[in-house]
């Protein structure tokens, strides 16, 4: 699905990643963890198409094509999903607007049909009522005045929507309280098929308690240092990382 290979990766002229490398197969669950600052939203970003990174080297490939040629919004149609550790706030569109405007793109480049109102409108409803979201939250702003939780579970809403191929959690889990946690996992649980893929940034093993992954990877230093099964996530919470430095 996506194939990610001695990426080096600058921001402002800082090297970040320096030659990571990492395959994602369809139908897998992969969890990367490491330190503060090591890079890892940094990969969601070059993933999802930021334009302030610089890749100085390496290729991605996903679903046989080139990603890092496409535009930001042709890897969204090509079924690419980054949730963000800080989702935009935007005043002036709400939530529904935005929705039902970002999906109906995303529908017209794959040649779909758009949907009506009505039928946006049920569809949206179903989601809502899969993460526990009240309805008034459609009218508000995106993401405007939000807490920190409303909005990590506002990003699993917009994912269930797209229903992507392959999506880039960053830090998902983070602020949130242990039943959002459950809700978000439900959803990304209910979405886990044998035809898509995930990628898990985060810093507990706590969430992988409830989204198992197949593979954990450590992220330090610019590059992938350690990789393993969800065990590896056990042992990282009890030693820490220091045993990846060595
Ligand atoms: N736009 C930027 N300008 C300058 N430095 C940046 C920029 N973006 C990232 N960096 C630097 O790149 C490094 C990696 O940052 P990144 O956000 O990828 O880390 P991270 O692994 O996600 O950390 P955390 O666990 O704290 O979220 C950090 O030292 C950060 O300061
Ligand atoms: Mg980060």
């Amino acid at each position: 699905m996506i194939e990610i290979v001695d990426l080096q990766v600058s921001v402002e002229g800082k090297a970040i990643l320096k030659g990571l490398t990492l395959s994602v197969e369809r139908g897998e669950i992969h969890a990367v963890m490491g330190p503060n600052g090591a890079g890892k939203s940094t990969l969601a970003r070059v993933l999802a198409g930021h334009p302030a990174y610089e890749v100085t080297g390496g290729e991605i490939w996903f679903k046989k094509q080139n990603l890092l040629a496409m535009a930001p919004e042709e890897r969204a149609c090509l079924g690419l999903f980054m949730g963000f550790q800080y989702p935009l706030e935007i005043a002036g569109v709400s939530n529904k607007q935005f929705l039902s405007a970002a999906l109906n793109a995303q529908r017209k480049a794959k040649g779909m049909e758009i949907l009506s109102e009505v039928d946006f409108e049920a569809l949206l409803d179903t989601k809502m009522a899969a993460m526990e979201i009240l309805p008034e939250f459609m009218d508000r702003n995106l993401n405007e005045g939000f807490s920190g939780g409303e909005k990590k579970r506002n990003e699993i809403l917009q994912m269930a929507l797209f229903d992507p191929d392959f999506a880039i959690l960053d830090e998902t889990d983070s602020g949130l309280d242990i039943d959002a946690m459950r809700i978000v996992a439900r959803g990304v649980n209910q979405m886990r098929r044998s035809d898509n893929a995930l990628l898990l940034i985060t810093h507990y093993q706590r969430l992988l308690d409830f989204i198992r992954p197949d593979f954990v990877h450590v992220l330090a230093h610019g590059k992938i240092v350690r990789s393993g099964g969800p065990e590896l996530a056990l042992e990282l919470e009890e030693k820490g990382y220091a045993p990846c430095n060595s």
